[in-house]
């Protein structure tokens, strides 16, 4: 089992590190290697994702990404920012299904800006196309306009765009997720989330999915506007199940499904290709506001890790006993500073790391 290691930065390096410290706790055998990606990698090679950091992802048989990014960079030439590493990996290991799930914690019901019974139990899973739409549509641009409402004058451009078989793809994807989720116990429902009222893309989209879901009988489907889903999702977020949308779309909710589960430092996430490969990163980013100062939330990452260990690895087990201990410091009270309340006890980064592996044992 074959791990690239790609912390990143700001808060990058300190949860990958408990991350890794949970999985080297773990009675298993792991090949790690780590590199360097984002404004590290910039620093160090003059590229956000260098030659031999997309081999060493290509070779792995998971990656475990930490996050990239910060302000200093935001001036930098568009292909030479953090933020190209990750989109830059997606598109190059052909990991086109990510998997947000939005799940809250018994123990973190009070930490949501939402009321508890809104999002008690709340276990839902968004699943994002990730290598299409509007993020790699070709063209894109600067022009000067010839029509429109300002011919003559400069405008931007992008190009919203989706294939049958990227459409198909995702599609079995959420179906084959819900059916999962059904056999555990859910409802066994998808719901489509697009903007086919307004968007030829998503009309397409939309006809897609309806035809793919005729080979799921034992699965609901349903479709809902994204400007709705939007609302539905801070309104009634219980309803959901399985939603299923574009990469714009879906980065758009699942940062929104994350504030229902209380703190966005809890929320793992997976991008997977055809092979199983996969990157496994936590849904925050790098907060470079706090970074170095040992209080960042390493849960999500470390449930990364276990989504790793179920996703790629094939090591169900030990993703188990890696989800079981997260609930159990929960339980005993520990808390980073995002998810502290009165009542509980503060711990570190470091700290809440090594709780983690104390409690696997
Ligand atoms: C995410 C992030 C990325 C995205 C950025 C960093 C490119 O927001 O993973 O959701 O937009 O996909
Ligand atoms: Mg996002």
């Amino acid at each position: 089992m074959k791990i690239a290691v790609l912390p990143g930065d700001g808060i990058g390096t300190e949860i990958v590190a408990q991350a890794v410290k949970v999985l080297q706790a773990l009675d298993l055998k792991f090949e790690m290697e780590s590199g360097l990606v984002g404004g590290a990698a910039y620093e160090a090679h003059g590229h956000p994702l260098p030659e031999s950091t997309l081999k060493l992802a290509k070779e792995a048989d998971a990656i475990l990404f930490g996050a990239v990014g910060d302000w200093k960079y935001d001036t930098l030439d568009r292909p030479l920012r953090p933020e190209q590493a990750i989109l830059g990996l997606r598109k190059h290991l052909g990991l086109f299904a990510n998997f947000r799930p939005a799940i809250c914690y018994e123990q973190l019901v009070g930490a949501s800006s939402l009321n508890p019974e809104l999002i008690a139990g709340l276990d839902i899973l968004i699943i994002r196309e990730l290598t299409g739409d509007i993020y790699f549509g070709q063209p894109r641009g600067r022009r000067i306009a010839v029509d429109g409402h300002f011919p003559g004058a400069e405008e931007a451009f992008d190009t919203m765009r989706y294939s049958r078989p990227e459409i198909e793809r995702i599609a079995h994807v959420a179906f084959q997720a819900a059916r999962k989720r059904k056999a555990a116990g859910s409802e066994g429902r998808v719901t489509s989330v697009d903007k086919a009222n307004v968007l030829e893309t998503f009309q397409f989209w939309k006809d897609i999915v309806t035809e793919v879901g005729l080979q799921y009988p034992d699965i609901a489907l349903d479709h809902m506007y994204v400007d709705n889903a939007a609302m539905q999702l801070v309104r009634a977020p219980k309803k959901f199940d399985v939603v299923v949308t574009g990469n714009m779309f879906g980065d758009i909710l699942s940062d929104e499904a994350s504030m229902l589960t209380g703190s966005i430092g809890m929320l793992p996430s997976a991008s997977m290709n055809a092979n199983n490969q996969g990157l496994f990163e936590p849904s925050h980013g790098s907060a470079p506001d706090i970074a170095g100062k040992n209080i960042a939330n390493p849960l999500a990452t470390i449930l990364s890790a276990a989504m790793m260990l179920r996703f790629s690895l094939d090591q169900a087990k030990a993703a188990d006993r890696i989800e079981t201990a997260v609930k159990a410091v929960l339980a005993q009270g520990l808390r980073t500073t995002d998810i502290f309340s009165t009542g509980t006890t503060r711990v570190s980064t470091l700290e809440m790391g090594n709780a983690v592996v104390q409690a696997l044992k």
